[in-house]
Formats: C-alpha cells, sequence, structure tokens
C-alpha cells in the first residue's frame, strides 16, 4: 500500500495549519515516544497497567489456527461477480458471484480450509461448496461444512482423503454486501453534475480478498486469476489484465454487459483489483506496447486533472525498468483515482488504485506539494509492480522489507521523473527523521518479526507502520549507499530473476546482493552483507554515535528518548551496531570509517582547535551523532559564520539530532536552541522543515503557558528575514519562487511569520481571503499558499469566513482544494462553529467517511477546539468505536489526534478515567494508542517541570 492515512506523506507543509502550528508528524512522533517514556514511569505512575486481553482458547484443531495448512495449493481461479449499482428491498447493496479454484493437494489430508468473510453461501445438497476431481480424479464426498468466523475460513470436511499431486475444483456460489466499509468489494459514491453516482470497486491488502470471495488469502499462496464481471451497460468494468471479451447478455431479465478479463500471471489474491465505474480515461502507449490509462471521474478527466500523472507515469515505469534490469511484466498499466479510499494507494497489479488527492493535479488549484505527492506515490506504487508484485514476500511479517523498499526507491523514480525537484534529499524528513522519532522508544520493534509472531488480521494491520516504511526505507538507502548504488542494482535484478512470480524472504535478497559484492572487485565490506544487515534488521532502534575530537575516540550507544528506560527486549547483538560513518573535517571529505564495536579510537578524528568534525555526511546514515562541547562550539559558529559549507541536509541532521538529543538529557535543551540562532540566515526548505517541526513540539507544549510569549517573540525573530526575502523575490507575493522547494520554504516563511504576528503577514493573507469572498469566482491565492491562506483567515474570522469556506468546500470538484478547506475549516476560535463542524464528522453527507477521522483531527490541533473533540468523541464513543475501532488504522490515530496537546495532572487524571470508562467496550485497534497517550502525558508532566525554566530563560534571553 501507499504510505496510508496515518502518514499524509509530503503534505507537511502544504497542510500545516497555521494557527495551531502543529505538523502531524510531530504528533505522531511525540505519542510514541512518550508510549516509551511512561514504560518506564511506571515507578510513580499506574499508567502502564494494560488492559488484560483476552486468554486466547487453546485449541489444536487447523481452523483454529490463522495460517493455512499446508497440504494444499492453488493453480487458478475462475471468479465472476456481479455488483447491484442500486439498492435492493431490503434497503441494501448487494454482489452476487461464483468462485471456482483449482487446487493440487501437497499433502493427502481430508480437510479443505478457505478463506471467506462475511459472503452467504448457497447451499449444494446441504454443503456450502461443490468439490470435483479433475483429469479423471474422483472427489471424495463432502461430509459437513462450516464457517469459523473467528479465523474467517469456510472449513469442508470430507467422507475420504484428498490425494497427493492430483488436482480437484472447489466451487463456490454466493452473495456479499456491497457496503460503503472501504474494505474488500464495496460501494463508493459521489456527485456529478447534481446527480449521485455509484461506482463499485476494491481493496483486497491486507486481508479483504476473502471478502469479496472463497480464496486461499495469503500472499505466498500465488495463483491465476481469471475474473468475469457483469454490469450495467453503460459501466465500464476493469481489472487487473486486460479485458478480452466484453458482450451483451440477457440476465434476470434485463440486457447487462458481460466483461471477460484474460488470465492475470500468477499473483497473489492481495494484489486481485475489480472496478466497475463510469469512469472516463487518457491514455498512451509506451515504446514497447505497454497500455499506461488514467482514470477518474469523467468530469476530472475532462478537466486535464490527469494529464500530470500521465505525463510522469511512463518516465516512471521505463526508470524502474532499468533500475531492475526487468522488463514491465504486463501489457497495461492503469491507474485509477477514487472518491473514497482509506490508504493513500494500492499497488493492484496492473490497476493501481489511488485517493484522489494522490492522482490528480489541477494546475489552477492544486499546490506544488500536491504534485510532489502525485510522482512520489506513483513511484511508490510502481516501485511494486516488480519488488512485491512481480516477487512478493512470503508473509506479512517480512512488509518491512516490501514497503521499505518501495518507500526508499520511491524517490529514485521520483527524481527521474522531476529531476530538478531535489527529490533524493527529501527522504531525510519524510523517511529517516520519522522513523528516528519512533525508533528511539524501548516500545519499537525489530524491521524483521518472526513469521509465527504475526498471525491475525489486526497483527497483519499493524505491520503497515512507520517503522516498515520508513526504517525500511532509511536503512535500505543506507545499505545501497554503502554497496554503492551499481552493485545494489545488480544484486536486486539477480533477485527478481530467480523469484519471478514467486515469494521469498528476506534473506533471499541479501543472498543475491552478497552475490554482487563478491562479483565487483573494489566494494570491501568488513563483514558480509547478512552480518552488517542482520544487526540493523533484528534488533530495534539505532545507535547514537558519540565523537570526542579531543582525543578522537568515537562509540555508539543505543538512543533512546528515555534516559532510564530499561530495555525490556533482548537482543543477540546487544545492541550494537556496524556503523557505516561517512565524514568530513572542516570542508575536507574523509575516507568512510566502519564501527564495528562499542568503542575505539580513531587518529583522524582528532582535531585542532580551529577545525570541525562533521558525520554521518548527507546523513546516509541510520543513526544520530553527539560530539564533545568543542565539536558542537565550532560546528555552531561555522553554521553562524557560513552555513553553506555544511551541506543542507547535514543541516537539518544538525537541528534535529540536537533537539532530540535534549530530549533524552544526553545535551543541554539551551544547546539544541541555539542550533536555530543560524536559522536566520538559512533559506533552504529542508533545514527549516526540520526546524519547524522541532519548533512545534515546542508550541505545543507551551502554548497554554507564559513560555508562549517569549518563544513567539524569538521565532518573530528568526523567520522574519525568510519572510522578508520571500516578499523581494516573489515581487511581494504576487508570483511564486521559481524553485520546487523555495516553494515550500515560501509556506513556512508566510505560515511561521504569521503565526508569530511578524509585521504585515496578517494583513496579506485575510485581504486576499476578503479579495476572493468578494468574488467566489475568481481565487486569487496562490494555490500554494491556500492552506496557510485559508487557515489563518477562518482563524480570524467568524461564521461569514466559516461559512463561506464551507459553500467552498461543498462546491470544490478537486479533492486537493477541498482537502485544503476541510482543514483549514478546523482552525477557527468560533466553538459553536467547531461543535457543529464535529457533527458533521458524523454524517457522511457532508463529510466523508474516509476524512472523518482526519477532520477530527485538525479541529483537535486547533487549541480551542482539543477540548471539544476530546468531549466529543467521548460522548460518541460507541459510534466511533463500532464505525473504525476494529481493525482499522485510522482509529488509533483518532485516539492520538484527540489527546495528543495533553500535558497536565487534570488531563492525565481524564485519560484514565476515560480508559477505566470504556473497559468494558474496549478500545480495539486504538489499544496502544491510548496506552501510548497516557504514558505521553505522564511524560510531558516530567519533562516540563525540569526544563520549563530554563527554556523560558533561554528565550527571554536570546
Ligand atoms: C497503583 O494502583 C493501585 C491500585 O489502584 C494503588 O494502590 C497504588 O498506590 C498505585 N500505585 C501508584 C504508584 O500510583
Ligand atoms: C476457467 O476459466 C477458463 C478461462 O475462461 C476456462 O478455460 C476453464 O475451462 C475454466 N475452468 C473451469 C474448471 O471451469
Ligand atoms: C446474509 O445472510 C444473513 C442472515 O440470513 C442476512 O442477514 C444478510 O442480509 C445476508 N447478506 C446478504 C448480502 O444477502
Ligand atoms: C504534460 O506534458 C506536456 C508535454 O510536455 C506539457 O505540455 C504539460 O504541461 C504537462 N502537463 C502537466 C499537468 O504537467
Ligand atoms: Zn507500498
Amino acid at each position: 500500500m501507499g504510505k496510508g492515512y496515518y502518514i499524509s506523506k509530503n503534505l507537511a507543509t502544504a497542510a500545516m495549519v497555521l494557527a495551531a502550528i502543529a505538523l502531524l508528524t510531530i504528533i505522531a512522533l511525540s505519542v510514541v515516544y512518550n508510549r516509551e517514556k511512561s514504560k518506564n514511569a511506571a515507578k510513580f505512575s499506574n499508567a502502564t497497567i494494560l488492559p488484560v486481553p483476552p486468554t486466547p482458547k487453546t485449541s489444536n484443531e487447523p481452523w483454529d489456527k490463522y495460517r493455512l495448512p499446508d497440504s494444499l495449493s492453488p493453480q487458478y481461479y475462475n471468479v465472476t461477480l456481479w455488483p447491484r449499482l442500486v439498492m435492493n428491498a431490503n434497503g441494501m447493496y448487494i454482489f452476487t458471484g461464483t468462485s471456482g479454484v483449482m487446487f493440487t493437494c501437497v499433502k493427502k489430508t481430508d480437510l479443505i480450509l478457505i478463506h471467506s468473510n462475511k459472503l452467504n453461501l448457497t447451499l449444494f445438497n446441504g454443503h456450502h461448496a461443490k468439490l470435483a476431481g479433475l483429469s479423471g480424479v474422483t472427489a471424495p464426498a463432502i461430509k459437513k461444512t462450516w464457517f469459523q468466523t473467528e479465523t474467517q475460513y469456510l472449513v469442508i470436511q470430507l467422507e475420504g482423503k484428498l490425494k497427493p499431486e492430483k488436482s480437484y475444483w472447489l466451487y463456490t456460489e454466493f452473495t456479499g454486501e456491497l457496503a460503503d466499509d472501504l474494505e474488500g468489494f464495496y460501494r463508493s459514491e459521489y456527485m456529478e453534475d447534481g446527480e449521485k453516482k455509484i461506482i463499485a470497486i476494491t481493496q483486497m491488502q491486507a486481508t479483504y480478498a476473502r471478502k469479496a470471495f472463497p480464496c486461499f488469502d495469503e500472499p505466498g499462496m500465488k495463483a491465476v486469476f481469471h475474473i468475469t464481471l457483469i454490469h450495467d451497460l453503460e459501466m465500464t468494468a476493469l481489472s487487473n489484465s486486460q479485458e478480452i471479451k466484453t458482450e451483451k447478455v440477457i440476465m434476470d431479465g434485463t440486457y447487462v454487459t458481460r466483461t471477460i478479463f484474460g488470465p492475470t500471471k500468477k499473483m497473489s489474491t492481495y494484489l486481485v483489483a475489480f472496478v466497475v465505474s463510469d469512469f472516463a480515461y487518457i491514455n498512451a502507449k509506451d515504446k514497447k506496447g505497454v497500455s499506461v490509462r488514467i482514470w477518474a471521474r469523467k468530469k476530472a478527466i475532462e478537466d486535464g486533472q490527469g494529464n500530470y500523472a500521465l505525463n510522469i507515469t511512463q518516465p516512471i515505469l521505463e526508470f524502474f525498468e532499468k533500475y531492475y534490469n526487468t522488463s514491465y511484466p504486463l501489457s497495461k498499466s492503469d491507474q485509477m483515482a477514487l472518491p473514497d479510499f482509506n490508504a493513500g494507494a494500492m499497488e493492484n497489479w496492473g490497476l493501481v488504485t489511488y485517493r484522489e488527492t494522490a492522482l490528480l493535479y489541477d494546475p489552477r488549484t492544486s499546490a506544488n506539494g500536491n504534485k510532489q505527492r502525485i510522482v512520489s506515490v506513483v513511484s511508490h506504487e510502481l516501485a511494486h509492480m516488480w519488488f512485491g508484485n512481480l516477487v512478493t514476500l512470503k508473509w506479512w511479517n517480512d512488509l518491512w522489507l516490501n514497503e521499505g523498499f518501495a518507500s526508499y526507491v520511491e524517490y529514485l523514480g521520483a527524481d527521474y521523473a522531476e529531476p530538478t525537484w531535489n527529490m533524493k534529499d527529501q527522504i531525510i524528513l519524510y523517511d529517516l527523521q520519522r522513523a528516528f522519532a519512533v525508533d528511539s522508544l524501548t516500545s519499537s520493534h525489530p524491521l524483521s518479526r518472526k513469521e509465527e509472531e504475526v498471525n491475525t488480521p489486526a497483527e497483519i494491520s499493524e505491520m503497515f507502520n512507520t517503522i516498515s516504511y520508513s526504517k525500511g526505507a532509511a536503512v535500505l538507502r543506507m545499505l545501497s549507499e554503502f554497496l554503492t548504488e551499481p552493485v545494489f542494482a545488480k544484486g536486486l535484478g539477480s533477485y527478481l530473476k530467480q523469484f519471478a512470480f514467486g515469494s521469498s524472504v528476506y534473506s533471499d535478497l541479501w543472498d543475491h546482493l552478497q552475490k554482487a559484492v563478491d562479483q565487483t572487485p573494489g566494494v570491501n565490506l568488513p563483514y558480509s552483507v547478512h552480518e552488517i544487515m542482520n544487526r540493523w534488521i533484528l534488533q530495534m532502534g539505532y545507535p547514537v554515535v558519540t565523537i570526542d575530537t579531543q582525543t578522537g575516540s568515537v562509540s555508539q550507544k543505543h538512543f533512546l528518548l528515555e534516559p532510564e528506560a530499561v530495555v525490556e527486549r533482548k537482543s543477540e547483538f546487544s545492541y550494537e551496531w556496524f556503523v557505516p560513518i561517512k565524514w568530513m573535517k572542516k570542508d575536507q571529505v574523509q575516507d568512510q570509517l566502519w564501527l564495528l564495536q562499542k568503542s575505539t579510537i580513531h587518529r583522524p578524528m582528532k582535531v585542532s582547535k580551529n577545525e570541525w568534525v562533521l558525520a554521518n555526511l548527507n546523513v546516509s546514515g541510520y543513526f544520530r551523532v553527539n560530539y564533545d562541547l568543542g565539536n558542537w562550539d565550532r560546528l555552531l559558529s561555522q553554521l553562524d559564520s557560513n552555513h553553506e559549507v555544511i551541506p543542507v541536509v547535514n543541516r537539518a541532521q544538525i537541528l534535529d539530532d540536537a533537539f532530540n538529543l535534549a530530549r533524552a538529557s544526553i545535551i543541554n535543551i539551551t544547546l539544541a536552541l541555539r542550533t536555530t540562532k543560524y536559522l536566520l540566515n538559512e533559506r533552504e526548505y529542508i533545514p527549516w522543515e526540520a526546524a519547524l517541526r522541532n519548533m512545534n513540539y515546542f508550541f505545543q507544549l507551551f502554548d497554554r503557558s507564559e513560555v508562549y510569549g517569549a518563544m513567539q517573540t524569538y521565532f518573530k525573530k528568526q523567520v522574519k528575514p525568510l519572510f522578508e526575502y520571500f516578499g523581494t523575490i516573489s515581487s511581494n507575493w504576487t508570483r511564486v519562487p521559481t524553485g520546487h522547494t523555495d516553494q515550500f520554504t515560501q509556506i513556512i516563511a508566510l505560515s511561521l511569520a504569521c503565526s508569530t504576528g511578524v509585521e504585515g503577514c496578517r494583513e496579506l493573507t485575510r485581504s486576499w481571503f476578503k479579495k476572493w469572498m468578494q468574488n467566489p469566482h475568481n481565487n486569487v491565492i496562490h494555490p500554494n499558499l491556500r492552506s496557510t491562506v485559508y487557515c489563518d483567515a477562518i482563524a480570524a474570522g467568524g461564521a461569514e469566513e466559516w461559512n463561506f469556506g464551507w459553500q467552498m468546500f461543498q462546491k470544490a470538484t478537486v479533492a486537493a482544494e477541498a482537502v485544503k478547506l476541510r482543514s483549514a475549516l478546523a482552525c477557527t476560535k468560533v466553538p459553536w462553529l467547531l461543535n457543529r463542524y464535529l457533527e458533521y464528522t458524523m454524517n457522511p453527507e457532508k463529510i466523508r467517511k474516509q476524512d472523518a477521522t482526519s477532520t477530527i483531527g485538525s479541529i483537535a490541533s486547533n487549541i480551542i477546539g482539543q477540548p471539544l473533540a476530546w468531549d466529543f468523541v467521548r460522548a460518541n464513543w460507541d459510534y466511533f468505536f463500532k464505525a473504525y475501532g476494529t481493525g482499522s488504522f485510522t482509529f488509533s490515530r483518532l485516539i492520538s489526534d484527540i489527546t495528543y496537546r495533553f500535558c497536565t495532572p487534570f488531563e492525565l487524571t481524564q485519560l484514565k478515567r476515560f480508559q477505566k470508562d470504556n473497559a468494558e467496550t474496549g478500545f480495539g485497534s486504538g489499544t496502544q494508542a491510548l496506552q501510548q497517550a497516557i504514558e505521553k502525558t505522564t511524560a510531558k508532566i516530567k519533562w516540563l517541570a525540569e526544563n520549563k525554566e530554563p527554556v523560558l530563560q533561554w528565550f527571554l534571553s536570546a
């Protein structure tokens, strides 16, 4: 999947809520961070007492186990589905279907287990399926069939045994609900020309294919799919493979179309997709005749919103063909934008589905941040066409390799399509530092999990997390850096060749990379790829490397945000890593050093008084760096005198490392605050974004205390030159800067300047908004600046501004524009408007279900909205729990959003009461998040007690 809902990647800046200055990344960061802290704070609180989980039933029956037995192996499926896009007499939308699967018996057995969830199966002679033998084999009779709901199986017991190496045909007929639940085969509704449209679409990953038709629903159980869809004449059906025949037939007394698709390649069930819609498309053919199409609502296509995606899809496909040294395995590549979609995007083989904001671009209303998101997501999904789809990891415990890989190479594909955007460096912000934040907790987990640790759908769903995506990406980038990219790509190519159309485990990739190393003269590793990488993937966390430039000593230590943390999880490597350290001395790049033990002396790192050492050059390694105070001083004065001597990404690193070392009490908080002094002269995006995230942590901690005023004054001074600089280069805000990332920096300048009260800023944004209100058909606000301007103006205004924004939101035909308005509406300071807006989230006619929890999150990031959102969710707990609580990853995000500002003892008491009051219902997939919230609040109380005064003093004297 594309980075899902829980990471709205690359949109951090665009979606920034100015008034509250609360970046979601920071929320995520502090949430998980504090879960960790409190775990160790159990000494002084009862925060860590988890609700007792129900004791799992111990059973040795195969149908009580979540994993399929290895006795049967599916070969191909024939699936025919007919979604009804009108409500039936019972007020329900349904689909009917038939499915046959040809499977081979591998081990003698009298039991068939096949996944089936929420399907009503037709009975044949009292049984839910029919079984036949193929090529002259007689199948044993069915003895008994039933559903094992917990493990989501249709269980079929046979009178006799199936014979090894023989093939059988299992046939079912069924009815399912075409619900609006965003899972399996589901329906989506949208308005077009005043008319309600209904389409049928799918989302199978991770365990929802079984909700569309009975299947062996594990990624390693690859098979060929013959899919047929039945639908109304005016609709179009799409699936993974090319349609080979459409015919008009009479069914149930009406004319319908039957669309038959060619056989797919051998593939996993979670990559199956089918859609029935009246969407339009634009297309192109690449040099080898692969058909590329972009699909969306007719209006969006007519509007040209698919053009940008079409422009970049082909170059990205070409790039990956070269990079993987393997041609694109299918004959077509459809990209489809869906009005209702839970994940960011889904890499269904041949038919990739996206949220509209991840595929559609409208030059008149979309920001360049929206454009960047499109190129990143398309690149991520297309990377999966090979890595993930052609070769699939056998089980979900290795999800990190699939998602980490795509999250790394998406930057390479995006860079190829948009070479002037400086995409490759942005991985520092959007993956590496994001992973650092959650991986510095004792509750983190290793990238690689044992197969037997991941079983239930909920456990599988939990794998789609920041560690898998972002740490995976950062660690693979480090690997590619120390192997060099050609060696990395070579190993990758031979890995894909060996496992094409099959499945693998992570160590298979290491084998192939090692082979590439062995075949390449000049690449010298201190240990094998396995030995080096095992330390990064089998133990959680990462090191802080400490360099003492007085002695040249270099040492490593597991970095933990909580200094007194007790690490309960044992590691066979004792939390030591083999660390590749690229570094520079003054302005000279030095030879790479491998730190292979706890501590060593590296004489070249001992430097004289006027030199400095900077380690982790270009932040190619997954570790933080600390220095002796003398070296810190020299680095800071280098930043003050001429910061450009230090590479851009390392400036972001210095800021982020310093703040986190301070939060871990390794260095003084005032040293960290000093790293923001040079920002007066900084004009680059990546360091500013890193700084902003760390500042936000302070804003949300202190915006209700006396520190706030002093902090405002300081940051106002720091951002003023940036604001003036952008005023100048944009001819007084009438043009956008030409550089891609400069456009991001401009947004930071405007947003931070307005929120700290730089003179002239608010007047500017409010006058733009007023102009728009006076002439709604001519929005003069540049798309890049809209999030900031809308939020600021709605925060400053009242009901009139809000209602205008709401009207524009309802009229918005471009999803990216709607998102900006939806989050800006949360910026108002008027309580009744906020309360009414909260009510809207329970009404899908007003706020789409896919957007409800993130809307509440936006409201909660508003200082006025937070207590309202908290009360609202508590009051409607049953509704939210039913709607989102059982497996949706948006649910845990909801809980962390509504509690992230908590930092007082009173709020802690409230949280604990909430936990107690709802212990009956439970917290479903939000259990961890609630625990984190309690622990986070506990930790903040402690941190504030120790640091508030020095922070206040520093801001007052700065
Ligand atoms: C933990 O809870 C128990 C029972 O409610 C109470 O007796 C005890 O004092 C609490 N401990 C701390 C450290 O708060
Ligand atoms: C499944 O569908 C394929 C393609 O239409 C067909 O050739 C095959 O005979 C079908 N198999 C069965 C058992 O019906
Ligand atoms: C499946 O059967 C149950 C029980 O008879 C019924 O309530 C439900 O509506 C049926 N679902 C569909 C999609 O027909
Ligand atoms: C797509 O590419 C064409 C040709 O290079 C260009 O004219 C057009 O502006 C591009 N469209 C978008 C939305 O970038
Ligand atoms: Zn993915």
